[in-house]
């Protein structure tokens, strides 16, 4: 079963059978002056494959198709020779002036593969502005990018194709540090990098010293980034200091910043205290294990006016000190308006303190997620849900009987 309209083709390959491969192509072909967008979910790609795809949008005399978004996600890549099939793909790559997005994601794609699809990039003269190769397997993939490689200068000379891009999403690809070093060199040729995903790899502190110097750089020209992913990337709080203290300089403040399920301790409460400082409005400290001291220590360290709009500082088995920090925070914070501190282990005397903030506050809190506490149903939660209300809905989401009773893993 396929859809297409005009602008939009969105082929999900469990149901697409080889026998409509012909079918799909008139299809294609029919529609090549109108159609932006084809996604290809669940299939298995073959260079032949590419090829006729390519061959049905860029008919009809054109030598370029139409394409802006390009997708292949949660596919398989089956080919005997995989040079042939990186090289349909980077064919029909090259022939998209329009593409202005490209994702590739999920498809258990090698190092190699990433390694043809990224020079192809390089060469081709498309203004991509997203690129996304998140959950696959590309360790090495940028190897030829060092502080000695002219490896930039394609054959026209100019970068032009990452010279435009806002988004690169390279999560869950098993990158180490060597990767981070070379994505430093990369990232100097991307000045309009916006959001950037590098979570869920293993690039430890080493990486994130690689990458310090860009960051340097980027806060004294000025740089678009707004959104950094670093979850689970298996930093400690030596690395963290360091990132923050770089970029609590940053000209124009990140939006939001990631750091979840990484060890780093309280003894990263310090360098975060300063860092919010800065108009940083999300920040996701889940699972970083601040426990009691690290929320003790973020509650003394001054708080004026922050920004903060949405604060995640779940499973940090802070107990009291978690709510003492919480009431302070709401009350410094006038932009807040969601925060999840499930799973702390904060104890039923944490909600009188939670509540009385927010009466004080009179702020624009919409959400307070205390799931996963030890506060046992009493009769005065149904008072509390009924008097803290945002648009008929409760702030307070309080561990009811049923969540307690599920077992939560939260060691990180
Ligand atoms: C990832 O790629 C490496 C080689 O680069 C290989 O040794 C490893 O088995 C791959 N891992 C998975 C999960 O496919
Ligand atoms: C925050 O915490 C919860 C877990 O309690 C999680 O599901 C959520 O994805 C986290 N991150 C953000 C950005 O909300």
């Amino acid at each position: 079963m396929y859809q297409i309209s005009s602008f939009f083709g969105l082929f999900n390959c469990y149901y697409f059978l080889l026998l409509q491969v012909a079918g799909l192509c008139k299809l294609l072909n029919q529609n090549s002056r109108t159609l932006t967008s084809l996604e290809f979910v669940h299939c298995k790609i073959s260079s032949s494959f590419m090829d006729t795809i390519c061959g049905s949008l860029c008919s009809s005399g054109a030598e370029t198709h139409q394409i802006h978004h390009f997708s292949i996600s949660s596919s398989s890549f089956h080919e005997i020779d995989p040079v042939s099939l990186a090289h349909s793909l980077a064919s029909f790559l090259s022939s998209g002036r329009s593409l202005r997005s490209l994702k590739l994601c999920d498809n258990n794609l090698d190092r190699n593969f990433a390694k043809s699809v990224f020079s192809t990039l390089l060469d081709s003269s498309c203004s991509l502005t997203s690129f996304d190769l998140s959950e696959n397997n590309i360790s090495g993939w940028l190897s030829i990018f060092n502080w000695k490689s002219n490896a930039f200068l394609s054959s026209s000379g100019v970068t032009k194709s990452l010279q435009s891009l806002r988004i690169l999403k390279l999560g869950g690809n098993n990158l180490q540090k060597d990767d981070a070093g070379n994505l430093r060199y990369v990232l100097v040729q991307m000045p309009s990098l916006e959001i950037l995903d590098l979570s869920d790899n293993p690039i430890e502190d080493d990486g994130i010293r690689s990458l310090i110097p860009y960051f340097a750089e980027a806060s004294k020209s000025c740089s678009p980034l707004t959104d950094l992913n670093l979850g689970s990337c298996e930093l400690s709080s030596d690395g963290v200091i360091l990132l923050l203290d770089v970029l609590s300089t940053l000209a124009r403040p990140l939006n939001s910043l990631s750091l979840a399920d990484n060890g780093l301790g309280s003894q990263v409460a310090e360098a975060l205290g300063k860092f919010w400082g800065t108009s940083i409005q999300v920040l996701n400290l889940e699972g970083i294990g601040l426990g009691p001291s690290g929320f003790r220590k973020l509650r003394d360290i001054r708080m004026e006016n922050l920004k903060l709009v949405k604060l995640n500082i779940s499973k940090n088995r802070g107990g009291i000190e978690t709510a003492k920090f919480l009431s302070k925070l709401i009350l410094h914070a006038p932009k807040l308006v969601a925060v999840n501190a499930a799973y702390n282990l904060m104890p039923a005397e944490s909600l009188p303190l939670i509540c009385s903030a927010l009466k004080t506050a009179k702020g624009h809190v919409q959400q307070v997620d205390l799931r996963g506490n030890i506060c046992e149903y009493q009769p005065s939660h149904d008072t509390m849900l009924a008097e803290f209300q945002h648009n008929g809905k409760p702030i307070l989401i309080l561990p009811s009987s049923v969540a307690l009773n599920i077992p939560y893993d939260d060691d990180p």
